[in-house]
């Protein structure tokens, strides 16, 4: 009896997740004559059964179009809220794979679908997670698909911030996706030729930014652009935000439990806006006018690169195969030119940041990048 295999996409949209359902749903289809059934806008599709059967006819002409085709959600397997009330909505899950006689499930998404899907492998489901985000976060891969055109989008936005702040004599501050991780800064303010890179790995004063940017001055050159990842944080906030992550690790009691993300979501809030503040602070500091450019969304939009969209179809492509050997419970990870599974239990909870030794960090100081340290 043929395979049935379902595929459905979590968590923010990536450029090359209909190349990965492309290549996962061609491989499966017409190579090893499976069976795929599509579930729309996540988890919650899966949960509600908003399955539909794909076709070679569904998967034609998605090779470059952004988003995706399924559409995405962020909910959580365990805690969702279905008619009004928050459900462990695991066991439905359960129902609705037996119901479509799913051999597997395939979850395209970043860290939070890798733990979904632990989840559902924990409670004995047939799962698949194949690794997407823009943020280069997810552990034991070498990449994840999203990442190479968010980096080439954020490194032209760099590049053309250049002349408007060299005309200008102005300091640009550049905020970049990357959510805790720092790759996507770090690799377009080096692509871009940014002059200081401030990521979450490491925490920053401005008394080092303003340093770079009068050591600049001194130069005449009388503008300066600043990298700065979203997630990035002044030595203060730095060590606020890990105090109170420890203290919710720490929580035991269901009140203790919630005080303790409650104070943590204090502690996130008051460093909303910290690119603002920082420019306020350069400005104050170098007497040079100081803008923010968020660049947010436009990061995840649009046509994926040959880069995501080759390792989207070679990502997908493999998953087909690893289920047709009857693999299962893993994610497909890339590595080098091919791709390899890594058990669940691995991945999931684990991010992937910058290591301080990593040689990008290296690159960035040998080219004269302050690092904000
Ligand atoms: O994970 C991808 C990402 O774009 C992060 O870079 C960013 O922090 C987050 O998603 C934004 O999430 P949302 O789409 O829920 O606003």
């Amino acid at each position: 009896m043929s395979k049935r295999i379902g595929v459905l996409t979590a968590g923010g949209d990536s450029p090359g997740l209909n190349a990965a359902i492309r290549g996962l749903g061609k491989a499966a289809i017409e190579r090893h004559g499976m069976e795929v059934v599509g579930f729309r806008d996540g988890i919650r599709g899966l949960a509600e059964d908003r399955s539909f059967a794909i076709t070679p006819d569904f998967l034609s002409g998605i090779l470059t179009v952004g988003g995706t085709i399924l559409g995405t959600g962020r909910d959580k397997v365990h805690r969702m809220t279905m008619d009004g009330q928050t459900v462990d909505a695991i066991p439905i899950i359960s129902e609705v794979v037996e119901r479509n006689q799913l051999d597997c499930v395939v979850l395209l998404g970043g860290g939070g679908t890798a733990k979904n899907a632990l989840r559902l492998a924990d409670a004995g489901l047939p799962v698949m997670h194949l690794p997407k985000t823009i943020d280069r976060d997810v552990a034991h891969t070498d990449n994840t698909f999203g990442f190479s055109t968010a980096l080439e989008i954020a490194t032209d936005a760099i590049d053309r911030l250049h002349s408007t702040a060299h005309s200008h004599h102005r300091v640009i501050l550049a905020e970049i996706m990357g959510h805790k991780a720092g790759w996507l800064a770090l690799g377009a303010g080096i692509a871009g030729g940014a002059d200081v890179v401030l990521i979450p790995e490491i925490p920053y004063s401005v008394d080092s930014i303003v340093e770079t940017i009068q050591a600049r001055q001194a130069q005449g050159k009388h503008f300066s652009v600043i990298a700065v990842a979203e997630g990035a944080n002044d030595v203060a906030a730095a060590q606020a935000i890990a105090a109170a992550e420890s203290l919710r690790k720490a929580a035991g009691t269901p009140q203790e439990k919630a005080a303790a993300k409650q104070h943590l979501a204090r502690v996130l809030d008051d460093h909303r806006e910290h690119t603002f503040r920082l420019a306020r602070s350069l400005e104050a500091a170098t007497g040079l006018e100081s803008r923010v450019t968020i660049l947010g969304y436009v990061q995840r939009g649009g046509t994926p690169c040959a880069e995501d969209r080759l390792l989207g179809s070679r990502i997908g492509t493999a998953a087909a195969e690893l289920i047709a050997d009857g693999v299962t419970g893993v994610m497909v990870a890339s590595k080098g030119d091919g791709a390899a599974p890594v058990p669940l239990d691995e991945v999931a909870g684990n991010l992937a940041l910058v290591p301080a030794d990593h040689p990008w960090i290296r690159t960035a100081r040998d080219v004269g990048v302050g690092l904000g340290d």
